[in-house]
């Protein structure tokens, strides 16, 4: 069994003295950032300038000193850099490097531009992975009811020779450790998430779309067809998170239901395509795709979002939760 690193595992003694700075103050930034602070850790918030982003404005609201990315890497012994990813090279290349000094700690929350090269800090400096399993707004919420969030840490090169416990001590101070945290690698993170994000994201919404499709497409009621391709997996998700899927499936459910999961369950699944998409996603298929989208100003997601946006069954989501409730 992987070590677990727990709130009484980890000394946060070793950020005294020392300041965070959040760069960028987005989903994950803020959220940490007022963690950190209620945690005790002297926290400042690098964003870009007032006139391309509000975060600086925000930060400002929340209590918290900002400033600009290259100032508060000056000031920095700890860097959470919190920027949306493909945004993190140029900003790095511009404005953190040439700041940075040795025995600094960068912190990432995704292993993605070390990993791929697109950002190479230098020697002298510590660069690890912090990531909260969660969107943001539940990373604060936990927190704020004295629970955590699991996580990862990574150290990807340790040039202090204390870099893992510089990034546990975050980790605790952001409230992963009330819940448990595991150290791997920047490739399986960020690869491991890449893969969760194409089959699970990717997969559970493109089965609910032809879930609903299908029904409407033999007559079915648009409301009915959105409830049972939306509405009745948000119960079972949770269900099946608390007890487990065999509890779930053997005693929870119907006997009918536990038919049809265990018989046709499996054909609906395209077992060589998963498996495709993780050699995919090894081989850097996957991001480099995602880099070059990103480059040419995404037309690929532009096109795709428009023709979503316009479908029946965006639609009638909006008009079954005014209808029937969130
Ligand atoms: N979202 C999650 O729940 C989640 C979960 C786990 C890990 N992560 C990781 O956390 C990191 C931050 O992700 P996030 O979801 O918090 O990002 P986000 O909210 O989408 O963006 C964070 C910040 O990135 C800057 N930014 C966004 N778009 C930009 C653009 N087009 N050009 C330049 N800067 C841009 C902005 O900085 P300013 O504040 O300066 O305006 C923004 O506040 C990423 O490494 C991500 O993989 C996220």
């Amino acid at each position: 069994m992987e070590k677990i690193y727990r709130d009484a595992d980890v000394d946060m003694s070793v950020l005294n003295g020392k300041t965070v700075a959040v760069i960028g103050y987005g989903i994950q930034g803020k959220a940490q950032a007022m963690n950190a602070r209620d945690s005790g850790c002297k926290v400042i918030i690098g964003t870009r300038p007032p006139e391309e982003s509000p975060s600086r404005a925000a930060a400002k609201a929340d209590g918290f000193e900002s400033m600009s990315i290259a100032d508060a890497t000056k000031q920095a012994d700890v860097l959470l850099i919190e920027l949306a990813d493909p945004a993190q090279p140029p900003i790095y290349k511009a404005e953190i490097a040439p700041n940075l000094s040795a025995g600094k700690t960068l912190c990432f929350c995704h292993g993605f531009n070390v990993l791929y090269g697109a950002i190479q800090p230098p020697k002298n400096v510590n660069v690890v992975l912090y990531v909260p399993n969660a969107p943001g707004h539940f990373v604060r919420e936990k927190y704020k009811k004295g629970e955590g969030i699991y996580g990862c840490i990574s150290v990807d090169h340790d040039a202090t020779g204390n870099a893992k416990e510089i990034v546990l001590a975050i980790a605790k101070a952001v409230g992963s450790c009330r819940a448990g945290v595991v150290e791997m690698t920047f490739q399986h993170e960020c690869e491991g998430d890449n893969f969760e994000e194409q089959i699970l994201y990717g997969g559970a919404i493109h089965l609910m779309k032809m879930c609903f499709q299908t029904m409407v497409d033999n007559g079915y009621p648009p409301s009915f067809a959105y409830a049972k391709a939306i509405r009745s997996l948000r119960s079972v998700i949770d269900v099946m998170d608390e007890v487990g899927i065999e509890e779930y499936v053997s005693r929870r459910c119907s006997r009918t239901a536990e038919f049809a999961i265990r018989t046709r369950g499996p054909r609906v699944i395209n077992e060589e395509a998963i498996r495709e998409i993780f050699r995919e996603t090894e081989r850097g298929q996957f991001a480099r795709d995602w880099m070059q989208e990103w480059a040419l100003g995404m037309p690929m997601l532009t096109r795709l979002r428009r023709t979503a946006a316009e479908g029946e069954m965006e639609k009638t989501g909006e008009q079954w939760r005014k209808e029937f409730g969130k």
